[in-house]
This record gives C-alpha cells, sequence and structure tokens, in this order.
C-alpha cells in the first residue's frame, strides 16, 4: 500500500480484537506523531502512551465518573498534551494525532481520536497523578488497537459541496 492509498484508506475504528500489539509497533505511532510538523518546531508536546489495561480504566473513571470504557476497549490509550501557553498546541496536537492514525492504519492497526478529555474541561490540565507534565494540557486522544470486524462505508460529502477551484 503507497502513501496515498493509505491516507484515503484510513478509517476510524472502534472495535478491537484482545490482541496487543508489541510495544515495539506501538512506538513506531509514537514516533509518527514526534515527527509531526509543529509551530516554529517547538515540539511543545508530551505524549503519555498507556499500555495497561488496569490504568486505562483509572483513567477512564477520572475523566468520565464511570466505569464505562474510555476508548473503546482499546490495549493502548495514548494522550496527547501540550504546554498550557503554547499558542500552537491545539494545531501541533491534531498534526500529532494525525499522523499517529495515518501511521497505525499503514503498519496494520486500527485508532480513532478520542476526544472524552476535554480541553476546555479542568480535568485536561490536572492529569499529572497520569503522567502527563506539570504545566501541560490534554488536548486530544488515541485509542489504538488490532481492529475487529468492519466498519461501514465512509460518509462523505460530495467534492462539489466542500472543494472550490480557481483556474
Ligand atoms: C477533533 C476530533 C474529535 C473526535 N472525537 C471522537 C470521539 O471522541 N469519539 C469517536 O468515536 N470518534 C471521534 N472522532 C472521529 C470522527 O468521528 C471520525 O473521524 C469521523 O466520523 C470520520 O470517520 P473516519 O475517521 O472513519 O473517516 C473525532 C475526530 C476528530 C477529528
Amino acid at each position: 500500500m503507497d502513501a496515498y492509498q493509505s491516507i484515503i484508506s484510513r478509517r476510524s475504528i472502534r472495535s478491537f480484537s484482545k490482541d496487543v500489539p508489541s510495544k515495539e509497533l506501538v512506538m513506531k505511532v509514537v514516533e509518527a506523531g514526534r515527527r509531526a510538523p509543529s509551530g516554529m518546531n517547538t515540539q511543545l508536546w508530551h505524549f503519555t502512551v498507556v499500555l495497561s489495561r488496569e490504568k486505562i480504566r483509572e483513567i477512564g473513571r477520572f475523566v468520565l465518573d464511570s466505569d464505562s470504557s474510555i476508548c473503546y476497549e482499546a490495549p493502548v490509550f495514548i494522550m496527547v498534551s501540550s504546554k498550557k501557553d503554547n499558542p500552537y498546541a491545539e494545531e501541533d496536537t491534531s498534526c500529532a494525532l494525525t499522523n499517529m492514525m495515518q501511521a497505525a492504519h499503514a503498519l496494520g492497526l486500527g485508532s480513532v481520536w478520542i476526544n472524552a478529555i476535554n480541553k476546555r474541561d479542568e480535568k485536561a490540565s490536572s492529569m499529572t497523578a497520569f503522567s502527563v507534565p506539570s504545566g501541560y494540557r490534554v488536548y486530544g486522544c488515541l485509542a489504538l488497537g488490532y481492529a475487529e470486524g468492519s466498519v461501514k462505508e465512509r460518509d462523505l460529502k460530495p467534492l462539489s459541496e466542500t472543494v472550490s477551484f480557481i483556474e
């Protein structure tokens, strides 16, 4: 699969098999996040990679105040945070998350962006107990694992509604 085909065919995955990707494979995904563009190349981000199902459950309880899964029972949960005073925090972390989703797909894994830790919520800035650095806020998260089952056809808006050409 070439890079373009990989980008075009990526989908959000919300059902994961019990198989756990190796730490080496997970690190390849994280590496893709680290290599994303950032405003003025400041790289003011941090990737908290949670590989323990018990810890994922703890984070879920802290954020959701409930026992429901924060990440569709995926075996890996990655929180992407950035310095609170980074003016490009949202853009930088979005680039990192997109790179990771694309890399995951290219490596045969499935992923979906998880917005449960709302950046406007105080909890997004109070996650030091979960290895988010002090002074950092969580902007977005990723559920990661092996996809299970199929994904329904993509609902894509028509080209004419979303693209204009000036020639
Ligand atoms: C900023 C952002 C937040 C998202 N938050 C969630 C989320 O909390 N839960 C979820 O299941 N999907 C979430 N998604 C995934 C979108 O629902 C998904 O990308 C969209 O439906 C298109 O589907 P596709 O990724 O399969 O093409 C989010 C995507 C983005 C870009």
